[in-house]
């Protein structure tokens, strides 16, 4: 059984899975992270509170890269691409930015500084960025989520820091990444007009559309009809933070064949929409975890138990993982 996630995608796009860097140099990890996967973004690794880690006396940005740099070395050395998420995210701001007493310009002048010495340091290393994150508002009426950084940088704050990025690197990819894009027609729509206001200034190289789904929601129907308002931008195509719940009405306490074969049809359609996407515009599928004990859907977060991964705990492959193949 030779064939794996990554062999069976031809390199026509990036399989990638979301690791940790305390869950590498873990052979069982390894194996799969390896022989499976072609990329790798970090579930937490390389937000912004994980990386700056305080301002000095004289005002300069404190860092701490060590876990950016085992995660780029360990990409390096294992040949996988490298999607960083995510330079600016509401919900990950370091406390010496909530806390800053700076002007509103000292303020963009340090979001700047983060993002060219990000680039700066990883220049070659990091193909591609989720720029922002989630900076749309779920309200209909409104654009831009209340945020910090809207509050001092202003409405333009996610482009100025598109331009940041671009002017850092431009080799690198930058991407908008928000959630409830394949269901929330509206959300989208903000969405796809700042891809247009950023593709009208060569600013935005890609969009991820994040994948929390359930086994039975979204339609199918749903998300082809995003994916193709997405694929008529001139963007790259992200498939990313996949993960497909079973157990939203709480009906389970373990994951049962019947529900475990919706599982993995589910999957099998969001890997068919994606791969049905022209050649030039498929960047990458992302699932965001290993196996399902590593889920950010645990009981202590959800409420319930899940199992929305590829692989078991004991790191066996599911029937979601044959769903993933079937799409190809
Ligand atoms: O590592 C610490 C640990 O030392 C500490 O004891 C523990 C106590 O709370 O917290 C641990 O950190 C947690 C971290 O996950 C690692 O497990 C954080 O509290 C927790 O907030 C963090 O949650 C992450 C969440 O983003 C917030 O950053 C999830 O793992 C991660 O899956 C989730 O991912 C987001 C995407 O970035 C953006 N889209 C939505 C997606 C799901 O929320």
């Amino acid at each position: 059984d030779d064939i794996t996630l990554k062999s069976a995608t031809e390199n026509n796009f990036f399989v990638g899975v979301a690791v940790s860097e305390a869950r590498t140099n873990i052979t069982a990890y390894d194996d799969l992270y390896t022989r499976e996967f072609s990329s790798i973004t970090a579930e937490n690794d390389m937000k912004m509170a994980s990386i700056f880690t305080g301002i000095d006396g004289s005002g300069n940005i404190i860092y701490d890269w060590s876990k950016i740099d085992a995660l780029v070395a360990y990409a390096e050395a294992n040949s996988l691409n490298v999607h960083g998420h995510t330079l600016i995210w509401h919900r990950s701001i370091p406390e010496a930015l909530e806390n800053f007493s700076g002007t509103d310009q000292e303020f963009e002048d340090l979001i700047e500084q983060y993002i060219t010495d990000v680039f700066t340091r990883y220049q070659g290393k990091i193909n591609s960025w989720d720029v922002v994150n989630e900076a749309i508002d779920d309200d209909a009426g409104t654009q831009w989520r209340n945020t910090l950084f809207l509050q001092r940088m202003g409405d333009d704050y996610v482009e100025k820091c598109f331009a940041f990025a671009r002017a850092a690197d431009s080799n690198v990819k930058l991407f908008y990444n928000d959630y409830n894009m394949t269901f929330d027609g509206t959300k989208r729509g903000k969405v796809l007009v700042l891809v247009d206001d950023l593709l009208a200034n060569n600013l935005i190289d890609g969009v991820g559309y994040q994948m929390h789904i359930d086994y039975n929601f979204p339609s199918r129907e749903q998300i082809q009809e995003a994916t193709d308002e997405l694929v008529a931008k001139d963007v790259l195509v992200h498939f990313a933070e996949l993960d497909v719940k079973v157990n939203a009405a709480n009906d389970l306490t373990e994951l049962t064949e019947e529900r475990s074969q919706a599982q993995r049809q589910r999957v099998r359609e969001v890997v068919e929409i994606f791969n049905a996407i022209p050649q030039n515009k498929k960047y990458a599928i992302t699932v965001w975890g290993l196996k399902d004990d590593d889920t950010w859907l645990i009981p202590e977060n959800n409420g319930r138990p899940e199992w929305p991964l590829l692989f078991d705990a004991s790191f066996d492959k599911k029937s979601a993982y044959q769903g993933f193949l079937e799409g190809l």
